[in-house]
């Protein structure tokens, strides 16, 4: 059984290879973990599946879309917790000195472990002398954390700290404010962006799942939290999940429970209502790469295990041959936590403001600042200090006043004494908040993998990928029955007339026919066309199905209107 199941992968990374989708970069250098290349077949699937994306996600919902920079400076990272916490625990063996991730090496143990296991509780985990070092079997480690995200300078000055980018959602984040100007104060807003991220995995070992440089899909849904509504929640209130809602998965138990839409938010298990919403886009979406239901889950992060961002993350899982359940894609709930820590940082303004129909009462905290004791305690630095006072929030400055008995600003320590605080109830017309964040996040290469491990198939000895027609890199293959008597020409005319029309067609005359077929089915090709003598009599070509290898006739005039009718995804 395990070595039926093991074979599917090795046979499926052997044909991605051979055949062009992807292979281990840098095979003249003895290849380098975590880094992969894409071949034509590879870069087609890929482009077919962000387009899809971009319809399921952005699209339909007149998202808007944006693209920034790969690397940003260091106090992007700081601002955003990144620095902090996005950190890997790592074993080291006694004896080679060789590097692993200590949880991952636990679980190849089958050792009941949490994401968010302290370095001390591992580390004594890891000794218990069974794990042994996969490079030299010693069975002594040491742990501790290892910060992922791979460091660069920017321009010639050391100092001038920067990190690639771990995700795309922070460019969202910093850029925000412009974005929610040029969407005329839209409000909620989808913003997307899809790119490269970079994490520096400690010892990847699992091919295209677990990357050094992998590519991102993510969506910040920007929200006002007093109007937490999801208009288009009715479209999908009545759809299942299979989820693991965080007792199940405290319990240890796999087996997911198959629960609506409507009953997980009202019980709780979901949070928020945009978060469900995009469970189930994300559910649908992964329906159409051909990952069936059953292969699905929706797994939910324990406080512990969540990022430090997050109030509520489901990981969407799909079951895949070797590596077991993967994460495809994250679905986090991040509050404000992104938009405040970089006003904070920033000092920039990035709350939102809504007209009200009708004026409000609301109360806040005001900060009366005494002047003349500031000016009679720093009087050289009296300008600076307003400046900066006026700047911060009442809120943190009462809380670090209540906290110490002073205020330290621009490295001086103010007396409470210098500000007084006081509630005050005002009447407004408009409303500002920091807007709240609900953000799906999905990872390309393994969507990719998870496509075509659920398209490999074998009939009579040969592979079939079975992608989905609207996915397939090439989507039709054009044969001359013969390479002989005119049926080339006429075979060309056809492949031209198809690439014109728009249709990912190939040509083909080397070898038997069989042998044709079988080279388009072991790439995914849905439909082959054969130009045969009735051809040169009739204007026929035979159009044979990927899947049946059924054989049909119909004139070459209608051929490419019939293809794209096959070729198009159905709806939703
Ligand atoms: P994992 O637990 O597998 O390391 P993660 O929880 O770190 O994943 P997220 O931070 O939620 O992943 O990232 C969002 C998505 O990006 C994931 O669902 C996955 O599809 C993709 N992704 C994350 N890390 C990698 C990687 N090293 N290689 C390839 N894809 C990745
Ligand atoms: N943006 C989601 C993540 O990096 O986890």
């Amino acid at each position: 059984m395990e070595s039926k199941r093991e074979s599917k992968a090795d046979k499926l990374a052997e044909l991605a290879r051979r055949r062009g989708f992807f292979w281990q970069a840098l095979e003249i250098y003895g290849g380098v973990g975590g880094f992969v290349s894409f071949g034509e077949l590879g870069v087609k699937l890929k482009d077919k599946t962000i387009r899809l994306w971009r319809d399921y996600f952005i699209h339909r919902h007149n998202f808007t879309e944006v693209d920034t920079p790969l690397i940003s400076p260091y106090v992007v990272f700081e601002a955003s917790g990144h620095v902090g916490s996005f950190k890997d625990p790592m074993a080291e063996c006694s004896k080679c000195h060789k590097k692993f991730r200590a949880d991952h090496l636990l679980m190849e143990y089958n050792r009941q472990i949490s994401e968010g296991m302290s370095i001390e509780d591992t580390e004594r985990e890891i000794n218990k002398g069974d794990v042994k070092c996969p490079d030299c079997g010693n069975t002594k480690w040491s742990v501790r954390h290892f910060l992922t995200m791979f460091e660069t300078t920017i321009g010639p000055y050391s100092e001038s700290e920067g990190f690639m980018r771990p995700e795309t959602a922070q460019g969202i984040f910093t850029e925000f404010k412009r974005i929610y100007e040029i969407s005329r104060g839209k409000m909620p807003l989808g913003v997307a962006q899809i790119g490269k991220a970079f994490r520096n995995e400690i010892s990847p070992r699992q091919g295209v799942i677990r990357l050094r440089e992998f590519s991102m899909m993510e969506i910040e849904l920007f929200f006002d939290p007093l109007n937490p509504k999801c208009p288009l929640l009715n479209q999908v209130e009545n759809e299942e999940l299979r989820i693991l809602p965080e007792d199940l998965v405290e319990k240890g138990i796999e087996e997911p429970l198959i629960i609506s839409v409507k009953d997980a938010l009202s019980k709780g298990i979901i949070k928020q209502e945009w978060l469900a919403y995009f469970m189930v886009l994300s559910k649908k979406f992964a329906i159409k790469l051909g990952i069936p239901e059953d292969k699905q889950r929706f797994h939910a992060k324990l406080p512990s295990e969540r990022a430090h961002y997050s109030a509520q993350t489901y990981d969407h899982e799909v079951l895949l041959d070797k590596f077991g359940w993967v994460e495809v894609a994250g679905h986090a709930y991040r509050t404000d936590y992104d938009l405040s820590s970089h006003m904070k940082k920033s000092s920039v303004d990035l709350s939102v403001s809504v007209q009200l129909e009708e004026p409000i009462k609301v109360k806040h905290l005001k900060m009366n600042i005494n002047s003349k004791k500031i000016k009679e305690i720093f009087p050289d630095k009296f300008n600076d200090l307003m400046k900066r006072l006026k700047e911060m929030s009442p809120e943190d400055a009462k809380r670090e006043i209540d906290n110490s008995g002073a205020i330290v600003v621009e490295g001086l320590k103010l007396p409470k004494e210098a500000i007084e605080f006081v509630d005050v109830e005002e009447e407004v017309k408009v409303r500002r908040f920091i807007p709240h964040v609900v953000e799906p996040s999905f990872g390309i290469e393994r969507l990719v993998y998870a496509t075509l491990e659920h398209a490999y198939s074998e009939k009579e000895d040969r592979a079939i990928l079975r992608i989905p027609p609207y996915l397939a890199p090439v989507q039709a293959a054009v044969f001359p029955l013969v390479s002989k008597d005119k049926l080339q020409e006429k075979s060309v005319a056809v492949w031209e007339d198809l690439r014109r029309r728009g249709i990912d067609a190939i040509y083909d005359d080397s070898g038997s026919i069989g042998r044709r077929y079988a080279r388009a089915d072991e790439i995914g090709v849905p439909f082959a066309i054969t130009i045969d003598y009735q051809t040169l009599d009739d204007d026929t070509v035979t159009i044979r199905d990927r899947d049946t290898w059924k054989q049909k006739r119909l004139t070459i005039k209608d051929l490419p209107d019939h293809l794209l009718g096959l070729l198009r995804p159905s709806d939703p």
